[in-house]
């Protein structure tokens, strides 16, 4: 069975609003309540209050960071044991050039599921919400919020309109009421500062935890000290009113996720298989209806594998596989110049007709009049414009005679395009796609098939009659 996480995100586009202590202190508290429960913790943000917080002393090779995460480098790679049992992942400076590969928003979920890391992740992520923070709130099964007063309650919104904007369930996330000064207190309904946050929190339709975080100034004296150490709240403040505000919040969390069957990492993750699975079975289907031989030469594709560079298909589907690239040139070499093989300049014109119809598509389509038979050719670049056509005489084709000249189009034609009486099918035409010959089944991948059929589609309307 594949391990997933369950993702804790900590976000708010408010910088000192808590946020780092709430991410390092939870994943403590967590992993003291639940000793066999892995907790893993990283951030986006480069101040590398993480790193100073949970390194170990005696520090073994350096492992990887946040970067190599990110790179979809595994678990045993990137996650380095810390202190109080907690692993975390180095942060990194250079998070810049991967804005770019973060284009989806579901690019994170992917690579925690994938990662191989199991337990709780939490995720500190930079008071912004560029594209990183997103994929951190969608991948997460908790969002936790911390406001600390009204401007960055009003900055909450941003958050939550992300959310509605994808359609995404708003229901993980909550705000936390954080940096609570209890001495404050108001005349009236809103008799102290945490309940009028979660009242007028309430009131916006935003979910605010029970729970919340006092200001207090033994917490805030925990990274200011002369060692430059920064110390958890657990061992270090275990007499404030933060060390039971703690314990609510982490017990809070542990019975969500116990609560949860499958993670969003791993619901993310059973979807993406699942539609893997499915394009791989509509790929062995597209694979299933290929031509056995070489339309051309006649061999069969399996005793010679070797120079497939071209894959055709018929404009209604009904014939498609693939030819050698030799073949094709050699076709064509005849057809639109008139060279035979034997023709001293044939393998020189050759040379030059293979090089084109590899960066073209070739279109063909024959014109069975009442008197003489024509070739319709013409080529197209691959964004679908024309840029070559030719007319070419096929005299005998109807009447199954061979020429020498004309024996592999003839051949191909009558094979991909002739319908059940022998005749050719009706304003049928074939196309031929230059493929890359060491692996030309790629064609049929998801993908470059759905741009073949693009493709197909203009070129059937430029050949379409004009009545
Ligand atoms: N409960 C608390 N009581 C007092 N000070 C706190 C508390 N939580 C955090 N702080 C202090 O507030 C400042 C900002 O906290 P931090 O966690 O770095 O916020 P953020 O990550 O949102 O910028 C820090 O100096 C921190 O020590
Ligand atoms: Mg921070
Ligand atoms: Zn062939």
């Amino acid at each position: 069975m594949q391990a997933y996480p369950y993702t804790i995100t900590i976000s708010s586009e408010k910088g000192g609003v808590g946020k780092t202590t709430l991410a390092t202190n939870l994943a403590i508290y967590l992993k003291a309540m639940r000793d066999d429960l892995p907790v893993t913790i990283f951030s986006f943000d480069n101040h590398f209050t993480i790193d100073k917080m949970f390194e170990l002393k005696k520090r073994g090779a350096e492992s990887a960071d946040v970067h190599a995460l990110l790179m979809g480098e595994q678990s045993g790679k990137v996650v380095q044991a810390g202190q109080y049992g907690v692993g975390f992942i180095r942060s990194s400076t250079e998070l810049g050039d991967i804005h770019e590969r973060f284009k989806g928003p579901m690019t994170l979920t992917r690579i925690l599921a994938e990662s191989g890391i199991s337990g709780i992740v939490i995720i500190d992520t930079r008071p912004d919400l560029n594209i990183l923070t997103q994929n951190a709130l969608y991948a997460a099964d908790r969002v936790l919020i911390p406001v600390k007063d009204l401007p960055s309650l009003e900055n909450c919104k941003n958050i939550f309109a992300l959310f509605d904007q994808r359609g995404i369930d708003k229901k993980s996330l909550a705000l936390i009421p954080c940096l609570i000064d209890s001495r404050i207190k108001f005349e009236g309904v809103f008799k102290d500062q945490k309940t009028l946050l979660r009242a007028i929190a309430v009131n916006r339709g935003y979910r605010c935890l029970d729970s919340y975080i006092s200001k207090s100034p033994k917490v805030e004296s925990l990274n200011t000290n002369p060692e430059g150490k920064i110390y958890p709240i657990l061992t270090h403040a275990r007499g404030t009113e933060v060390h039971g505000q703690f314990l609510e919040i982490a017990r809070d969390i542990l019975r969500s996720m116990d609560a949860t069957k499958e993670s969003r990492a791993c619901l993310y993750h059973t979807w993406l298989l699942e539609k893997e699975a499915h394009k791989k079975e509509s790929y062995l289907a597209r694979l299933e209806g290929l031509a056995e031989r070489c339309l051309i030469c006649g061999a069969l594709l399996e005793d010679k594998p070797e120079d497939r560079s071209f894959y055709f298909e018929t404009s209604d589907r009904s014939a498609r596989g693939f030819l050698h690239g030799k073949c094709v040139s050699s076709m064509l070499c005849s057809a639109l110049y008139g060279l035979q093989e034997q023709d001293p300049t044939f393998d020189a014109a050759r040379t030059v007709v293979a090089d084109k119809a590899s960066r073209a598509v070739s279109l063909l389509m024959p014109q069975v009049g009442n008197e003489a038979c024509r070739l319709d050719y013409r080529q197209f670049s691959m964004t679908g414009e024309q840029l070559f056509q030719k007319n070419v005489e096929m005299p005998g084709f109807e009447a199954g005679e061979f020429n020498g000249l004309h024996d592999r189009l003839y051949l191909l034609l009558n094979e991909a395009l002739a319908g059940f009486e022998g005749a050719l099918r009706k304003e049928s035409w074939l196309s031929i796609y230059p493929v890359n010959q060491n692996n030309p089944e790629t064609v049929l991948h998801e993908e470059s098939y759905k741009a073949i059929h693009r493709l197909q589609k203009r070129l059937g309307e430029a050949v379409k009659p004009t009545i």
